[in-house]
């Protein structure tokens, strides 16, 4: 599995940026690179320490810890991706 895929954008609502993930970036690291503190452990997708609230948009969801019903509300940033732009709240 890869871990990267189509660039997208995201908007962090609590720290008020707009940033372009690239494509053989995760979100977590653009996150990082963009100066936001992220915990995160495995970055495979398994732990969930690297978890945030999603506000709005589509996700492509590729970890392996989130249920179902919790994938409308919360991401995982080190393995998921988002379609277009999204909205999470760090
Ligand atoms: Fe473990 Fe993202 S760091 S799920």
């Amino acid at each position: 599995m890869s871990l990267f895929g189509e660039p997208f954008t995201v908007k962090t609502l609590k720290s008020g940026k707009t940033i372009e993930v690239a494509e053989g970036q995760t979100l977590l690291q653009a996150l990082l690179d963009a100066g936001i503190p992220m915990d995160y452990s495995c970055e495979g997708g398994v732990c969930g320490t690297c978890v945030v609230p999603l506000v709005s948009g589509e996700v492509e969801h590729m970890d392996e810890f989130l249920m179902d019903d919790e994938r409308e509300t919360q991401m995982t940033t080190c393995v998921s991706r988002g379609i277009g732009t999204i909205e999470i709240d760090v």
